[in-house]
This record gives C-alpha cells, sequence and structure tokens, in this order.
C-alpha cells in the first residue's frame, strides 16, 4: 500500500487513515472549531488525561492587548502537578510500566543503554536524590551543558521532579556563550560531561565549562558525567563525578515528587531574538506539559507500538518537547541517538532505523538535503519498510527535499508532517495531522487545535487597522490570535521584553516573527524569518550577536551581518566588516575574525562570508541599511530597491565590487 498523489496532494493510504486517530478533514474541522471556541473545557479535558495532585481552579486568564495593561497568560491556575511524575510515576501499574521508555544509541556502536519506564524511574529518582544531597530546592536553576548522552533526559526529569528549573546550552556552544546563561539565570549547579563525542571526534566540555565558570559566582557545585573519562582540569570541592555521587550508599531509589503549582517553571530556555543578547523562554508546568502532551501523541499519530526516533539534539526546544517531554508523557519509546546522520559512513540514519525498526523519524530540512546529497544508493541499501510517518521541523523545507524525503525515505508510503513553531510556542502550532488531510509539499498546512493563525498586512500604517488580514497567496506576517497553553510566559528577569517583542506590533495578538501565506484551500506555507534572525540548518542565531561578537575584536571598527541563501543549510552567515583606521585588511585576518566569532558563540554561528568593506551603507540619520546588506548577500545586486537616501552612494559601489 503506498499514499495516493493526485492534483499534487499527498493522501495517506487508507489503512493509515483507518487507524489514525483524527482519521477526516470533518473530524479535525469539528474538534478544532470546538478548541478555539470554547478553549477552556477544550484544554481541561486534554489536561485531565494526565495526572493532577489538585484540580485547577480557572483554567484560563489571560490579556494579549497592550491597550488594557500587562500582557501575560495563565493556564491551570491552582492546580498542582509535576512533570516528571507524569511521565515516570503515571506509567507503573500499567502496560507502560515494563515497556522501553528511552532506547540510547552511541556514537560508538557498542555504546547502547536501554531503559524501561521502571527503570528509568529508578534513575530519574537516584539522580534526583543526588540533587538534594547538594542542597538544592525548589527554584533553584540548574544549567545543563552537555551532548547527546543518556544521562541528558535523565537530569531534566531529575530537575523537574524536584521543582528545580533547567536551563540546557547546547553543547556546541562556546564558553562564552554558556558563561552568558549561566549568569542570567544565576544557577546554583552545573551539569556537564567530561568530554563529548561527536562525528569521530572528542570535545572538551569540561573545560570550556570551567572557563565559563570562572565569571559564575552563582555556581555551587559541578556534577560531571563520565563520558571519555578524561578530564583536563578539576576543582577539588566544586566538581564531582556523577557516577560516584549516585552510587552512593545513602542515594536511594525513590525520591518523592515536589507539587508544582501549574504556572511554577518547569525551564528556562536561551534562545536569539532580533536584536541583543539571547532571551531567556520561561516555559511553566501545566500549560506546557498539556501542550506538547497532546501535540505529540496527535501530530504523530502515536500508536502503542511506535518507536520513535527524533533526530534533534536536545539542546534545542524540539528536543526538550520532542525528544524527553513529550514522547514519555505519552508512554511512547523514544530513541536517542549521540553522533551525527553522516557518521561513519552517509547511511548512518538509515542503517539505526533499519536495525532498530524505527516507526517514526522526525528531523529538519537541513539534515535531509546533506543526506539526499550523498546520493540515493545510501537508503537504497537499507530496509526501511519499519517507517510509517515522517516529519521535519526548523526550517522551511524546499519542495525538491520534502519531495526526496517521501521517495528515498519514506518509499512513497509515509506521511510527512511539516511542523512550524518556535522555541517560544513550546509546542507544534501549525502542521497536517496525518490521518486528517493530503499534505502538499512546502506546505505545513493547517492550525493545531485551539491555535488562531492571522495572516497579517505588514503595510498598514492607521494603528487601529492593524492586523489587516492579507488575500490568500499574498505573504504577510503571521501572528497568533488567541492564547495557548504552550506559549512561554516572559522572558526570564524581563518581561518588558517579551511583551515588546511580541505583543507590540499587531496590538491583540503574538508576532511570529514569521513570513507566511496561506493558499485558497486554507494550507499555510513558512516563508521563513522577517526580522534579524538568521536560520542556519533550523538554527536560531540574530545578526545583533553576532555583530557583537565582531566589535569586540580590537581590530574592528565596525560589523552588520546578514543571511545569504545555502543549498543545504538553508541559510549562512554574511558579515560586513569595517577595519580600525590603519589596519590591514589580510586573509589571516578574515580567518581570524571567523574564529573569533566561533569562539564568542559556537561553531553555528560561525560565517561563512567575510568581506571587508571601507564603510557600511547608512542612512543620513545614521541607520545602517540592513536591506541593502541583504540584497548583496543574496547576490541581488540589480535589485537594490530605493537608495535614495543613502549617505554616500559610493559605499555601494564599493561593497558590490567586492562582494565575497
Ligand atoms: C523556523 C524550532 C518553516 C521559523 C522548533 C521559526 C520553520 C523558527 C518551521 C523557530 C517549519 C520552524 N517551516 N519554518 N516547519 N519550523 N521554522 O525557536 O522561522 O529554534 O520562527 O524553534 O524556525 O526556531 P526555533
Amino acid at each position: 500500500m503506498g499514499m495516493i498523489e493526485k492534483d499534487s496532494k499527498f493522501y495517506p493510504d487508507k489503512t493509515f487513515v483507518e487507524t489514525s486517530q483524527i482519521n477526516s478533514l470533518e473530524m479535525y474541522r469539528t474538534m478544532y472549531e470546538r478548541s478555539v471556541n470554547e478553549p477552556e473545557s477544550f484544554w481541561k479535558e486534554v489536561a485531565e488525561e494526565l495526572v493532577w495532585f489538585k484540580k485547577p481552579h480557572t483554567i484560563l486568564k489571560y490579556n494579549f492587548d497592550n491597550r488594557n495593561g500587562r500582557i501575560f497568560h495563565e493556564w491551570f491556575r491552582g492546580g498542582y502537578t509535576n512533570m516528571s511524575y507524569n511521565c515516570l510515576d503515571r506509567h507503573m501499574g500499567t502496560e507502560n510500566e515494563n515497556k522501553r521508555a528511552l532506547v540510547w544509541q552511541g556514537e560508538p556502536d557498542e555504546d547502547t543503554r536501554e531503559f524501561t519506564y521502571r527503570e528509568l524511574l529508578t534513575e530519574v529518582c537516584r539522580f534526583s536524590n543526588v540533587l538534594k544531597k547538594k542542597g538544592l530546592k525548589k527554584g533553584d536553576r540548574v544549567t545543563l551543558y552537555m551532548p547527546m548522552v543518556w544521562q541528558l533526559p535523565v537530569a531534566m526529569l531529575a530537575c523537574a521532579r524536584l521543582g528545580l528549573p533547567h536551563s540546557i546550552v547546547f553543547g556546541g556552544f562556546s564558553s562564552e556563550a554558556l558563561m552568558h546563561r549561566i549568569q542570567e539565570s544565576e544557577s546554583k549547579l552545573l551539569i556537564t560531561v567530561d568530554e563529548s563525542i561527536r562525528g569521530g571526534k572528542t570535545f572538551d566540555l569540561k573545560s570550556n565549562a570551567d572557563q565559563a565558570l570562572l565569571k559564575c559566582p552563582s555556581v555551587e557545585h559541578v556534577i560531571v558525567v563520565k563520558r571519555t573519562g578524561h578530564v583536563s582540569s578539576w576543582k577539588e570541592g566544586r566538581d564531582v563525578w556523577l557516577d560516584e555521587e549516585i552510587n552512593s550508599p545513602d542515594i536511594g531509589d525513590f525520591c518523592e515528587c515536589e507539587h508544582m503549582e501549574a504556572e511554577d517553571t518547569l525551564f528556562i530556555l536561551y534562545t536569539s531574538g532580533s536584536t541583543g543578547k539571547p532571551k531567556g523562554q520561561v516555559h511553566t508546568t501545566g500549560g506546557y506539559m498539556t501542550y506538547v502532551y497532546l501535540t505529540q501523541k496527535l501530530v504523530f499519530d502515536l500508536r502503542k507500538e511506535s518507536f520513535y526516533w527524533c533526530m534533534a539534539d536536545i539542546g534545542w526546544i524540539t528536543g526538550h518537547s520532542y525528544i524527553v517531554y513529550g514522547p514519555l508523557l505519552n508512554g511512547t519509546t523514544t530513541f536517542m541517538y549521540e553522533g551525527t546522520p553522516l557518521y561513519p559512513a552517509p547511511d548512518r540514519a538509515w542503517e539505526l532505523i533499519e536495525r532498530y525498526k524505527i516507526t517514526i523519524c522526525y528531523t529538519a530540512p537541513t539534515a535531509i538535503r546533506a543526506l539526499s546529497r550523498q546520493g540515493e544508493s545510501w537508503p537504497a541499501k537499507r530496509d526501511l519498510s519499519s517507517l510509517k510517518l515522517l516529519g521535519t521541523v526548523g526550517e522551511p523545507i524546499n519542495p525538491e527535499a520534502w519531495m526526496w524525503y517521501y521517495e528515498n525515505v519514506g518509499r512513497r508510503s509515509c506521511p510527512i508532517v511539516d511542523t512550524w513553531w518556535q522555541t517560544e510556542t513550546g509546542g507544534i502550532m501549525i502542521s497536517p495531522l496525518p490521518g486528517a488531510a493530503p499534505t502538499k509539499p512546502g506546505s505545513a498546512q493547517f492550525p493545531f487545535f485551539g491555535i488562531v493563525p492571522r495572516v497579517c498586512d505588514p503595510g498598514v500604517e492607521d494603528f487601529e487597522k492593524q492586523g489587516e488580514k492579507m488575500k490568500p497567496g499574498e505573504t504577510g506576517h503571521l501572528c497568533i490570535e488567541k492564547p495557548w497553553p504552550g506559549l512561554s510566559r516572559t522572558i526570564y528577569g524581563d518581561h518588558a521584553r517579551w511583551e515588546q517583542t511580541y505583543f507590540y506590533q499587531y496590538p491583540g495578538m503574538y508576532f511570529t516573527g514569521d513570513g507566511c501565506y496561506m493558499d485558497a484551500e486554507g494550507y499555510h506555507f513558512l516563508q521563513g524569518r522577517v526580522d534579524d534572525v538568521i536560520n542556519i540548518s533550523g538554527h536560531r542565531i540574530s545578526t545583533a550577536e553576532v555583530e557583537s561578537a565582531l566589535v569586540l575584536h580590537k581590530d574592528v571598527a565596525e560589523a552588520a551581518a546578514a543571511a545569504k541563501p545555502d543549498e543545504i543549510k538553508g541559510q549562512s552567515i554574511y558579515v560586513f566588516v569595517t577595519l580600525k583606521l590603519g589596519v590591514e585588511p589580510t586573509e589571516a585576518l578574515k580567518k581570524e575574525l571567523i574564529d573569533h566569532v566561533r569562539k564568542e558563540i559556537g561553531a553555528i554561528a560561525s560565517p561563512d562570508t567575510l568581506q571587508f568593506a571601507i564603510s557600511l551603507p547608512k542612512t543620513r540619520s545614521g541607520k545602517i541599511m540592513r536591506r541593502i546588506l541583504r540584497k548583496i548577500a543574496e547576490n541581488k545586486t540589480d535589485d537594490l530597491g530605493d537608495v535614495s537616501t543613502l549617505e554616500d552612494a559610493d559605499v555601494i559601489r564599493d561593497l558590490i565590487q567586492n562582494r565575497s
């Protein structure tokens, strides 16, 4: 049986539809209508599928309009629950108790671990007891700077169990980036590893951590997970090995969980915004849990026998929501892989799917493009018949990559869910429900339950008319009209910034920062960021972050970054640099500056192109004309638009002539 292709739409086959949870457009529409017209009773019912120690007294309270005062939304007030309890304890005594919860495959083939739900509960309890012994109390923040080792989800669940908000810093970030995030969150404890393993190489995370901690007085303890056993530095009295702590005779197999109020913080996750320093998105317990639970269940149409692999890194929101919390809330087996899908051979991903008989595979368009470049013969060699459903996330997927995935991985028999969402939104917002309606390549399709998207006209000047809808086929700014339980509550320590970033552009609505159009059938096509955020391989970096890193260098006078289209990564970073007087623009300096950004932020922010410029294009009032730099980076120099406000037209000539 395969999918059916008609009028450029892809219909799931009958057997898939018959067994799926939302199995018709009518069913989707009926439930959708109810979810947006009666959000309180809809979400109350969903929440009741999970365990609450005390039922909430109020389902929703909010204000999204800055003309009416402070912007906020609160869900399930008065309710008490615990994420770790719902991921683990809830399954005890059910058929999930002895089902596999987590299957971990290390990069070296012989390194594997499996945990049933029962075993994972014990492991998490023991870890919680270690944290407790360190004196941590509900509300204390913990930073996790770890690669994809199995101890990472264990640590997250242990934090959640005790009500310690975790702040995970992607293992690829530099010590500088780590330092800022620890300082911001004032974490008391850091969990890290000795070294990480990736692509056949090791990376010394511990020494990065030590470097960062030189300027982080809040951190009292460091727990080190043993991956390779090799550490280059150690601070007695502060650093301990997890293995030694957790195997200590006074560490018990059970740990009671904290009763968390629905709006107590579950975690903080830093993400790039259009300006300045990363924003610590605060996600709370009850709403995030309920939203992630339902999106995971329905978007991936989970079945009892699902064996689910999300290829993201847990350091990003995708990993938080859909490697750890979503699958475990649903009693699904989640697969976690330490390495990259291209190492040791370009069929590593396909080989793992074959070996483990994975049924659902969720990855980023970048990975698909990189894998497709290796040729069709790699997936063709493998038996991928266990796959039932495919997913993508993180960036717009071009129809070619979609088709490649559909044909070579899904073998024309798996629906693809193209899921659009953001760190801020907590969970998936626009996505097909695979059994409900046919998909179109490049479209994230329809809104999830409770989500009311609106494509707004960005050209409206009149304040009262802001938010006017675009016609089908016209690209505008994507906003969301009503609150939903997964949206972040604030930016850690800066509520005004949260309000300003998301609610001031289109009064009464959440502004996503993304461009989008809707076709005549209501299918949404996401068009990428409309602000100064660059999306590299599905990772967000703001131009401002790259620029601030560059101007820290002694030779740099001014810097501006722009996105350059990239065949594999989607976008790459193109920077324009003016040097201080008397400094020679050499190739060696170019390399030094690129390395400098890498050191300040991390390898993902490393510019692919650096151009020295005599000056940057500015308006008469001194603002950098980013629009022009973007065009140059995109190599669309014959279409620069209006340059009449430019201060010095020679600057443009120089920029075009010296384009790298
Ligand atoms: C982009 C990742 C098109 C978008 C979950 C968004 C997408 C940003 C898609 C958020 C998609 C994510 N189609 N674009 N399916 N998914 N994006 O916070 O620009 O790392 O604003 O969250 O990624 O990135 P973030």
